[in-house]
């Protein structure tokens, strides 16, 4: 099965020029002007089109057993929402119970992908017990290709690690080479301050954000670079939210911590208000860190732009509306947390970021896949247009326009936290190595031919 794109306008996180792009055995083996077509191959017509390589989402939670309940996505149903969205790989994070060995959790949390994922994707290791037995089974999940561990400041209680633990899993993951994402709260702010707002029967979703205002999440990252000083390793903040967070990184990095800094693009478009909507609505919003006061919302555009901050994931995780966000209807702590935007994270970027001249199309496509597959030992098999990369490619039409619905979201999820936001452009091609995943904005791809990507951890 060969493919030829003709005549799109190839855009690369450094570089923008129209050209023709042939792809075999899985790979873009030519780049050129004009290609003829060779025979068999399929064409697509891709002028007056973007050709993008495949977005990749750096922050995805598929399986996950949370807060007394359980994510409702499958590989299956995320595969298909991350390629109409233009994502060709997830990174989804491997949360086992505190109580489960690493070894079991990184099977169990392949079981679920097996045979089930239409796009790529790779995990990272979550470490949420340290001691010598999982030490022990972290360095064979990294010599199995996981080249980055998870961790939590938050959760007291469930996925959330001590500090001995947090220098232990450093001081191993410096030793291997492996990069240490980490969700940064400080959970005992978080724990004292729920306890505090439900004694004063402040129960509602909107008391969420006042347990975990920015000063919790600022002490969390503050914390980390600490400690990730101390032990040299190199770490990566997910989902920073808010100003004060992104300067106790920004002064860690000044001194020299190896840091990189996620966002998600719902602290882009999404603010606190959000989670004050009345009638129970605001729990549809809850997620943590909290969705902030709107002036951070320009500090965190202005971070992507001037190369501040180096990624933007979903941390999709999809909660029912309906039957799992009223587990926490007479308390806003037992609300699931997770804002499910998969299969958004593209069109929003673009609709917001560049549309309105906050991003141009190469940082575009920094944020939303070159420098995650370059941070992730992806590169540049992942997020590159050039000879020898995976053929993942998204054509990307910037005159269509549509709007978001749960009813027409491949999600599996009961609401959408954009509900009839308009979008400018979406993919209206997708490949997956080679194949047609998506055509016409439509999902056509294969499942089980997603394949778990195997990383090199760093060599230092
Ligand atoms: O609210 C969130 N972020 N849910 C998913 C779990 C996590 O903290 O990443
Ligand atoms: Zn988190
Ligand atoms: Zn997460």
């Amino acid at each position: 099965m060969s493919l030829l794109i003709k005549g799109g306008e190839i855009v690369t996180g450094a570089e923008h020029y129209i050209a023709d792009i042939y792809c075999e055995h899985e790979r873009i083996t030519h780049i050129d002007r004009s290609i003829d077509p060779p025979a068999g191959a399929e064409v697509i017509n891709a002028s007056g089109k973007y050709v993008f390589p495949g977005f990749i989402d750096p922050h995805v939670h598929i399986y996950l057993p949370f807060m007394g309940t359980f994510s409702k996505d499958t590989y299956e149903t995320a595969s298909k929402a991350a390629l109409v969205g233009g994502t060709t790989t997830m990174i989804e994070m491997v949360c086992p119970a505190r109580g489960m060995s690493a070894a079991e959790g990184f099977r169990l949390w392949q079981e679920q992908a097996a045979g089930k994922s239409a796009c790529d994707y790779t995990y990272h290791m979550g470490v949420t017990r340290f001691d010598e037995e999982n030490a022990k089974q972290l360095r064979d999940i990294v010599a199995a290709g996981i080249s980055s561990f998870k961790i939590f400041l938050a959760y007291k209680g469930a996925f959330g690690i001590d500090d001995a633990e947090l220098y232990h899993t450093l001081k191993l993951a410096k030793e291997l080479g492996v990069i240490v994402t980490a969700h940064c709260e400080n959970e005992t702010l978080v724990a004292e301050r729920q306890k505090e707002l439900l004694a004063a029967h402040l129960t509602g979703p909107e008391q969420h954000h006042e347990s975990r205002p920015p000063r919790v999440e600022a002490e969390g990252v503050h914390h980390l670079m600490t400690f990730a000083e101390l032990t040299g390793a190199h770490v990566y903040i997910v989902h920073l939210s808010c100003d004060e967070a992104l300067r106790e990184a920004l002064a860690a990095r000044h001194r020299g911590v190896n840091v990189s800094i996620e966002t998600l693009i719902q602290y882009l478009v999404l603010d606190k208000t959000d989670a004050e909507r009345p009638e129970f609505e605001g729990a549809k919003f809850v997620m943590s860190p909290p969705l902030r006061d709107k002036r951070n919302q320009p500090v965190l555009w202005n971070g992507l732009s001037n190369g501040e901050i180096q990624t933007v994931a979903t941390d999709h995780a999809p909660f029912d509306f309906k039957a799992q966000k009223p587990m926490g209807r007479d308390d806003f702590a037992k609300i699931p947390n997770g804002i499910p935007s998969l299969e958004d994270r593209v069109n929003l970027l673009y609709t917001h970021g560049v549309k309105t001249g906050k991003l141009d199309l190469h940082t575009l496509v920094n944020v939303a896949s070159t420098n995650a597959a370059k941070t992730f030992g992806l590169f540049p098999s992942k997020g590159a247009i050039q000879i020898g990369a995976d053929a993942d490619l998204v054509i990307y039409d910037p005159e269509y326009r549509g709007k978001i619905s749960a009813k027409t979201q491949l999600m599996n999820v009961d609401y959408s936290a954009f509900e009839g936001w308009e979008i400018e452009g979406r993919p209206d091609v997708v490949t997956v190595r080679g194949e047609v995943a998506v055509r016409d904005g439509k999902f056509v791809g294969t499942i089980g031919r997603g394949k778990m990507l195997e990383r090199e951890p760093a060599h230092f």
